[in-house]
């Protein structure tokens, strides 16, 4: 009998080594920690049960029959976050340098399965060198598997990618079809085709790090939601983001317990907006008055940089938050901020976590290179986003509210619950100027002094149409409000809409302009 138990003991010993030490050595050398450390690091303390320890793959071809590591690569298993229940796969590059095989994937497979019908999340750290070459086509099908369940949960239980090595060719669509993507600087990188290809089909000369590093996905290609300083850095975000997100889509987020410590009146937002419209202030300033103090999650934080999204509580309720950001491109939406925003507001509708919106919009970006590139297509994922949400939906007019815009940013008319508008709000067609400059052409053309006649029509339109108060007589807004009371405002509203029940007519599934 002892024979056996210490069997299996050897056997667990073995298994915890991976591909052995020296491997796993030169992992750390690289700056990089182990799966198995990367799981401690993630789960709480003692949570971690493994499924599939002892998997074995089934390749012969080119010396793998006399290689084998159990787990082959990947260790998989369930645990807990804060004492909620995730599923987590870790891959192991120290195994084949992490490439995926038949069995591999079967494991990665059986927790998906597993985290579908339990209703909880599933999270992949990926370092892997892609598909197992010397398994051939029955690797790619092993990727065909994951990805194939990755859409059918898409929506269903939330899906989180941290990339802390390679990740690459076929590898980079499973992290893709999840909901977020975590990339560590500096040591992962994900590209489609590598620089040496790059260089022999384009002649282009590129590093790795340059082509797909956490830094050109966080700012350039928007691929990556959030860029980490470090593993730990980027474990830690991890669990920050897991704890304003629901279990599956069923359930609404975890509730923080609030009680009000009589603050809720803020008188510093009386002070953000500048005497001149034509000022930038930054966004974020009113974010960190509105929400419970250091909860907002900034998400995309350094792409498309013209709108801000992120998580935060009010109240202790978990909100996701879009907001134009005048710092930047005086705000003006393009195609990056729309697919960025449009793909936000998107993944809360899907897990039920209601959104408020500040508004501070003076259109969209004109230009040749925006119209041909699809501004138009892309505008469209914005509000198309926003129309088929039916989450609780506050929107906040800070500033402006111009033309095409004011419709798409969570207006009243796509179904938004709560409209309030600050009396600084500009709800209007165009700013004062542009306006005069087209509907008094003629007058101001044949006047005396041209000048002061377009001055007077600015100030006249500007009067009429730069206040929020024609949206307020037609009910288009609801309240106009001082900024101070738009926290106090915004905690009452969202509980006033807790049980809001909405429902799209029946349908397959919509057609998003992708
Ligand atoms: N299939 C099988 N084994 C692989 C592998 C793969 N796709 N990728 C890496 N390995 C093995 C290596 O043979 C090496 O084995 P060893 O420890 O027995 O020597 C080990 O993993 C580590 O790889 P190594 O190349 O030494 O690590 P590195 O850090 O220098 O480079 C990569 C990492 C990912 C850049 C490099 O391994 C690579 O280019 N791999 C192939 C990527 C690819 O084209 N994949 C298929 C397309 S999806």
């Amino acid at each position: 009998l002892t024979a056996k138990f210490n069997e299996l003991a050897r056997k667990n010993a073995e298994a915890l080594l991976g591909g052995g030490e020296k491997r796993i050595e030169s992992q750390h050398k690289k700056g990089k920690l182990t799966a198995r450390e990367r799981i401690e690091l993630f789960l709480d303390e003692g949570s971690f049960e493994e499924i599939g320890k002892f998997v074995m793959h089934r390749c012969k071809d080119f010396g793998l029959g006399e290689e084998y590591y159990l787990g082959d690569g990947v260790v998989t298993g369930y645990g807990t976050v804060h004492g909620r229940l995730v599923y987590v796969f870790s891959q192991d590059f120290t195994v084949f340098g992490g490439s995926l095989s038949e069995t591999y994937a079967e494991k990665i497979c059986k927790i998906m399965d597993l985290a579908m019908e339990n209703g909880a999340p599933v999270i992949g750290l990926n370092d892997s060198g892609g598909a197992r070459i010397q398994e051939g086509v029955i690797s790619l099908a092993g990727y065909a598997d994951i990805f194939y369940r990755n859409t059918l949960a898409s929506g269903v239980i939330p899906q989180i990618s941290a990339v802390m090595g390679p990740c690459a060719g076929g590898a980079v669509y499973s992290p893709a079809i999840t909901d977020f993507i975590m990339m560590v600087e500096n040591t992962s990188y994900m590209f489609v085709t590598g620089p040496k290809v790059v260089k022999t089909v384009t002649n282009e000369e590129v590093t790795s790090e340059e082509l797909g590093g956490a830094s050109t996905h966080s700012t350039k290609s928007g691929v990556t939601h959030f860029s980490c300083a470090n593993e730990v850095a980027c474990i830690n975000n991890l669990k920050q983001l897991l704890s304003y997100i629901p279990q599956n889509c069923e359930e609404t987020p975890p509730m923080l317990p609030y009680e009000s410590n009589g603050d809720e009146l803020r008188s510093k937002l009386n002070e953000v907006i500048p005497a001149n419209p034509n000022q930038p202030y930054d966004m974020r300033e009113v974010i960190e008055e509105l929400v419970d103090t250091d909860s907002f999650l900034e998400v995309h934080k350094d792409f498309a940089e013209n709108i801000v999204v992120g998580f935060a509580r009010l109240g202790g309720r978990s909100i996701g938050i879009v907001g134009n950001q005048p710092a930047v491109l005086a705000g003006v939406l393009d195609i990056n901020a729309s697919t960025k925003a449009g793909r936000f507001v998107r993944f809360c509708d899907s897990f039920n976590i209601p959104l408020l919106v500040l508004e501070d919009v003076p259109g969209f970006l004109p230009g040749t290179d925006q119209e041909w590139k699809g501004i138009i297509t892309n505008g469209a994922k914005l509000l198309y986003a926003f129309c088929e949400a039916t989450v609780p939906r506050i929107t906040v007019i800070t500033r402006k509210a111009y033309g095409g815009a004011y419709d798409v940013m969570n207006s009243k008319h796509i179904g938004a619950d709560m409209n309030y508008a600050w009396p600084t709000a500009e709800i209007a067609v165009m700013g004062a100027k542009g306006a005069s400059e087209i509907i008094f052409k003629r007058e101001i053309a044949e006047a005396a002094d041209p000048e002061a006649k377009l001055q007077e029509k600015v100030d006249e339109y500007t009067r009429k149409f730069a206040t929020p108060y024609r949206a307020a007589h037609r009910g288009y807004v609801d309240e106009v409000i001082m900024p101070e009371q738009t926290r106090a405002k915004l905690i009452k509203a969202f509980k006033m809409l807790e049980n809001k029940v909405a429902t799209l007519p029946k349908k397959k599934h919509g057609n998003i302009p992708l």
